[in-house]
């Protein structure tokens, strides 16, 4: 073999983001598989979609069995983030995402996702603790729940709509407690994951600081 012959293939490569809503981790994501030209999927869409299929078929939110079959038929090309991302669907979402079955099905497709070449980037909340725990690159971002809210409060403004920042902080608290307390797969750091917190970063800022991790874990993959 002479030196400059190549693999035929690439080796996959995953980035596996996590952190609590609105700590900036889509933003984040979708620049980082931008720039690497990776396949991109915000794993939060995939408990909403299960949930707006409920809504829609008029079926119960509390059958898990029902909820599980919903799940396992869910097809990850249609995620449309603009339909998906409505506040009553997020409540609804987070009713599903106490199921274990739910989860299953859903970690499965995201697992199958997450083969693509020549690499991808998942965010959710137990992508690193769950889904891929042998993700090369693993980041938390995080930011101060007054932060997180401040920024949905500014996003909800900009659209031109009405917002009450306490109210909003309210939702903040009890998302994370939600996501922090549920028993399975619970939002937490993987052991080695890197942290940003985003509190006092720009999003530029945070790009650059997970591209030097992503660059040296590249460099030996
Ligand atoms: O990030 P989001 O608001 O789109 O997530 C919707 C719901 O799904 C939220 O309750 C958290 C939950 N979720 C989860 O349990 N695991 C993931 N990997 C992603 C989201």
């Amino acid at each position: 073999m002479t030196d400059d012959v190549k693999p035929s293939f690439t080796p996959r490569f995953t980035i596996a983001i996590d952190g609590p809503a609105a700590a900036g981790k889509g933003t984040l994501s979708r620049q980082i598989a931008h720039v690497y030209g990776f396949h991109h999927l915000d794993t939060g869409l995939t408990y909403r979609a299960t949930a707006k299929a409920l809504l829609d078929a008029g079926l119960p939110l509390n059958d898990e069995s029902v909820a599980e079959k919903v799940a396992q038929t869910l097809d990850l090309a249609g995620l449309d983030r603009d339909v998906l991302s409505r506040h009553e669907i997020g409540e609804a979402a987070s009713k599903v995402a106490v199921m274990p079955a739910v989860r299953r099905a859903l970690v499965e497709a995201q697992r199958r996702f997450a083969l693509k070449t020549p690499g991808t980037v998942l965010d959710g909340r137990d992508i690193g603790t769950v889904v891929c725990p042998d993700a090369p690159v693993k980041l938390y971002v995080t930011a101060s729940s007054e932060v997180r809210a401040r920024r949905r409060y500014d996003e909800i403004v900009a659209r031109g709509e009405a917002a009450d920042y306490l109210s909003i902080l309210e939702d903040v608290k009890r998302r994370d407690e939600r996501d922090m307390g549920r028993a399975d797969s619970p939002l937490k750091p993987a052991a080695d994951a890197h942290l940003l917190d985003t509190s006092e970063m720009s999003i530029e800022a945070a790009f650059q600081a997970a591209k030097t991790y992503i660059d040296a874990a590249l460099r030996t993959h």
